[in-house]
């Protein structure tokens, strides 16, 4: 049996603790700092997740076999490189690979050079300089903090004023820290949303089914960007049509370049896409597990989550095959009221006994403790109630008649995930 590593502690980590906990092959799994949901079926460690070195210490010193990282940040920080160097095996992509994220200039840059469908974009080292830019562009733009901001870097502006405040912000202001020493001003893409995340090994990559985020706090799509309120999978946007444009457009001359390069990209890579009539461009790119897409598609995953992991770590992943559920699922957040803004921690939860035993209803928990004998709330997106099943009606109804049987002070949930599946006639219209 093969002890396993998670770095993290949201929703994503639960779900990969989940996943990993499904294995036959799996023995003890540890999850820096991890969640209560976490301490069910593994060890919480409190390290902090960019302290590599005593991350690398534990995982020397309790036999692990593979560490799977979470989050961008120590992604972007470089630590599979320091485990590396410590001669310790981890899943995800190297520091290099990692700025695909890091720096959405950089990111720009490779996707100029590949020619692949993205908005056009300019990019500022000097306040004056944007700002006479925005004196001139057309409206809505979007303006982007370089570098990591937790998904909150992105300003939409619809005027010269709102431009240059979200500019002083971002660069003279430094609301986003480093992250905003350059900035870059880009297109402003309406269309449909979707994700797609590939598991990759340098010379394979395999697309994952597609899934939907529902990013802004409140319900039609309202109200400013949240890590994510609720996801569903795979999305009937994302058509076969588009599949192939994804892989010939984008996949393809990426890593193809990627190759070139000598850029060895191991791990999961994540496209943020906008479709409009029928084409995806790229609005991002990540380097990990999106929060919630990893909980409506590694439950759709049928294959063993460690041995993808390590085929892709010896460049096998041609040797294997995806296997997929015909199932479809949806992720629900139970957030704390109040969230993205300003809200308190604390809570006590109660009824998640409920939800202990079903393959197709539980709960992936993220901004949650353990207190005594409760579980608290400890963040902004508590927890995800998850559902599987046959038809987009059916998990919608699942996830919804069961929500409701959680309960915290102040907790909000949106009561129209999986809104836009109206549009393709779906769900009911209410
Ligand atoms: P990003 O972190 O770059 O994915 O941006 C976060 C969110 O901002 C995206 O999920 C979109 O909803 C929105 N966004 C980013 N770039 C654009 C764009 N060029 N046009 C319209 N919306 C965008
Ligand atoms: N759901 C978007 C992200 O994980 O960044």
């Amino acid at each position: 049996m093969k002890n396993v590593l998670i770095v993290g502690s949201g929703g994503r980590e639960h779900t990969l603790a989940w996943k990993l906990n499904q294995s036959s092959r799996v023995g003890q799994i540890y999850v820096i700092p991890g969640n209560a949901g976490t301490a069910e079926i593994a060890e919480n460690i409190d390290i902090d997740i960019l302290d590599f070195a005593k991350m690398a210490d534990f995982a020397e010193n309790n036999n692990i076999y593979m560490t799977f990282i979470g989050p961008e940040k120590p992604l972007v920080y470089g630590i599979v490189d320091y485990f590396k160097k410590r001669r310790l095996n981890v899943f995800g992509p190297n520091q290099e690979a990692a700025k695909l994220e890091g720096s959405k200039v950089y990111a720009k840059h490779i996707m100029e050079e590949c020619g692949i469908p993205t908005a056009r974009f300019s990019v500022f080292t000097e306040v004056k300089n944007a700002n006479k830019y925005v004196e001139n562009c057309n409206f809505p733009t979007v303006i982007k903090a370089e570098g990591l901001a937790a998904g909150k870097g992105v300003i939409i502006v619809n005027n010269k004023k709102e431009a240059k405040a979200a500019i002083k912000k971002i660069m003279e202001n430094r609301y986003f820290g480093e992250a905003g020493r350059r900035v870059v001003i880009e297109e402003y893409l309406n269309g449909e949303e979707a994700t797609i995340m590939v598991f990759a090994d340098g010379q394979t990559y395999y697309p994952m089914v597609s899934a939907q985020d529902h990013k802004q706090v409140g319900e039609g799509d309202t109200g400013p960007n949240t890590g994510g309120m609720g996801a569903y999978a795979p999305t009937p946007l994302v058509t076969d049509e588009i599949k192939n444009k994804v892989d010939k457009n984008i996949l393809n001359p990426l890593f193809d370049y990627l190759k070139k390069n000598n850029l060895d990209f191991k791990g999961v890579l994540f496209l943020g896409l906008m479709i409009k009539n029928g084409e995806p461009k790229v609005l991002e790119f990540n380097v990990r597990f999106g929060d919630p897409e990893a909980q409506v598609v590694l439950p759709l995953l049928e294959n063993d989550l460690l041995q993808v992991a390590e085929k892709i770590n010896q460049n096998k992943l041609k040797e294997v095959t995806l296997r997929w559920k015909s199932s479809k699922a949806m992720a629900v957040i139970l957030a704390s009221g109040g969230y993205p803004i300003e809200y308190e921690k604390g809570k006590t939860i109660k009824g998640l006994d409920e939800f202990n035993n079903s393959d197709n209803l539980f709960v992936i928990q993220a901004g949650t403790k353990v207190k005594g004998d409760s579980i608290i709330t400890d963040g902004g997106r508590v927890l995800a109630l998850v559902a599987l099943g046959d038809s987009y009606q059916s998990i919608y109804d699942r996830c919804y008649d069961n929500i409701g049987k959680i309960y915290f002070a102040d907790a909000y949930y949106r009561k129209d995930i999986g809104h836009r599946l109206k549009g393709v006639n779906l769900l009911k219209n209410e």
